[in-house]
Parts: structure tokens; sequence; C-alpha cells
């Protein structure tokens, strides 16, 4: 191990200089709160900022993350599009309950959020697909999301065989890809604040109504 650099990484500390969270400015419904922080997020010129890292677990209880993009808001949920076959969606089968987090440095904020995902319905699903790029339509054909393959160039004439496949074709989407949406029961908002007095603003669902939280940083 190079000590060196492990000095090097301990002696970095960031001091946060945002304001703060409003508690009377905080929406009653956390999913309306929940868009207007991705929406800071994307006009504060933050890169990938609807990036969310998605947590799963498997039937050995054995939790997995990866990121996935936020494609929507609606009044239940948060959602994200993906292959059905992937190690994600067995897991989600398997476990229902997920948890999604985002960070945006440049505004100094986490937010974390924990539900159940189910799918969407193929109609909306079916509509998010028509609105995608071509390249990302073939992608979807191509790619046995989360299985082996032999190299990448065998991925590459997956691709390349999709591509003569739909020639001059309008691409529907593939029957094992869609979307998710991701149905939250606990959402925590995190603002950093000058010597770590940070702030947890929380909503939990008891009973079917939200409760608001304070939690020490
Ligand atoms: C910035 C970024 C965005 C991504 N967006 C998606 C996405 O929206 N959907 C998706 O299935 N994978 C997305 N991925 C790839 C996943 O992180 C992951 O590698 C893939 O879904 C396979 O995960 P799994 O094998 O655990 O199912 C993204 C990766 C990055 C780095």
């Amino acid at each position: 191990m190079n000590f060196e650099v492990n000095n090097k990484l301990r002696s970095i500390r960031d001091t946060y200089t945002q304001s703060g969270i409003k508690v009377d400015k905080m929406s009653k419904n956390p999913l309306q709160q929940i868009l207007q922080w991705v929406t800071n997020a994307v006009d504060a010129g933050h890169p990938e900022p609807t990036a969310m890292i998605l947590s799963t677990i498997d039937i050995q209880c054995k939790p997995h993350s990866r990121v996935v993009l936020l494609k929507g808001v609606t009044e239940n949920g948060l959602q994200f599009f993906t292959n059905y076959t992937s190690h994600k969606a067995q897991e989600i089968k398997d476990y229902p309950d997920v948890s999604l987090l985002f960070f945006w440095p440049l505004l100094e904020r986490q937010l974390r959020i924990e539900g159940k995902a189910s799918k969407i319905s193929p109609q909306s699903s079916d509509e998010y697909f028509d609105s995608r790029p071509r390249a990302s339509q073939i992608g979807a054909w191509a790619s046995p999301q989360s299985q082996q393959m032999n190299s990448f160039e065998a991925l590459r004439e997956n691709f390349n065989k999709a591509e003569q496949q739909f020639k001059d074709q309008k691409i529907s989407r593939p029957p094992h890809w869609g979307g998710y949406e991701v149905i939250p029961n606990y959402v925590e908002f995190w603002q950093g604040q000058p010597g770590r007095m940070h702030q947890r603003f929380c909503y939990r669902l008891i009973n079917n109504k939200w409760k608001n939280e304070i939690l020490a940083p």
C-alpha cells in the first residue's frame, strides 16, 4: 500500500458553503420536493444530474449497486429504464425493495430514497422507447445486459446485426426492455453545512401519511 497516497486522501476535506434547508419551504409532497432538487441540479449545470445509484439485494441478501438514469417523476414515484432480463431485474423480482441515491457535489446535496420497484405499463415503456435515439434503440436489442460476452467485438457484431435487421424500419421496443417505477416510503434530503452540522430532512410514510423528521448528521 502507498501510505503517502492514504495520507493525501485523509487530508481531503471540503468545506460546505451553500445555504441551508428552510423547513417551511420544503414541499408537503416528497415527490414534488425530489423534482425540485433534480431541477436545481439540472439548472446548476451538474454533469449527469439525473444519474442515481440503484441498490438491490439478491436472494443471498447480497447488495448490488449501479447507476441508472432518472427518466421521470410521476405523482407515485421515480422511473428508470433497463433490461428486464438483467441482474437488477432478477433482483427486483426477488426483492422489490430498493434504494436510490443521488449525490450532487456542486450543490453539496445528497438525496436518499427507499421504496418498492415495479414494472410500468408496456404502453408507457413503448412511449419512452419511441423517444430514444435510434442507436440507443438498436443497443436495447443488441445487448443481453448482464450476460457474459466473449469479447467487446462480439457486442459490436450484435449491434451491427441489429442495425442491418432494422434497416429503414421503425424499431419497436424489445419485449425484454422497459421501465420500473420506484414508489418511495422513505425520502431524505441532505444539505452540507459548515462544521459538519449537515442537515437531514426526512419524509417517512407511516399509515399512508408522510411524517417529517430531522435527523442528526
Ligand atoms: C451514467 C450512467 C448511466 C447509466 N444509465 C443506465 C440506465 O438508465 N439503465 C440501465 O439499465 N443501465 C444504466 N447504466 C449501466 C448500469 O450502471 C449497469 O452497468 C447495467 O444496468 C447492468 O447492471 P446489472 O448487471 O446490475 O443489471 C448506466 C451507467 C452509468 C455509468
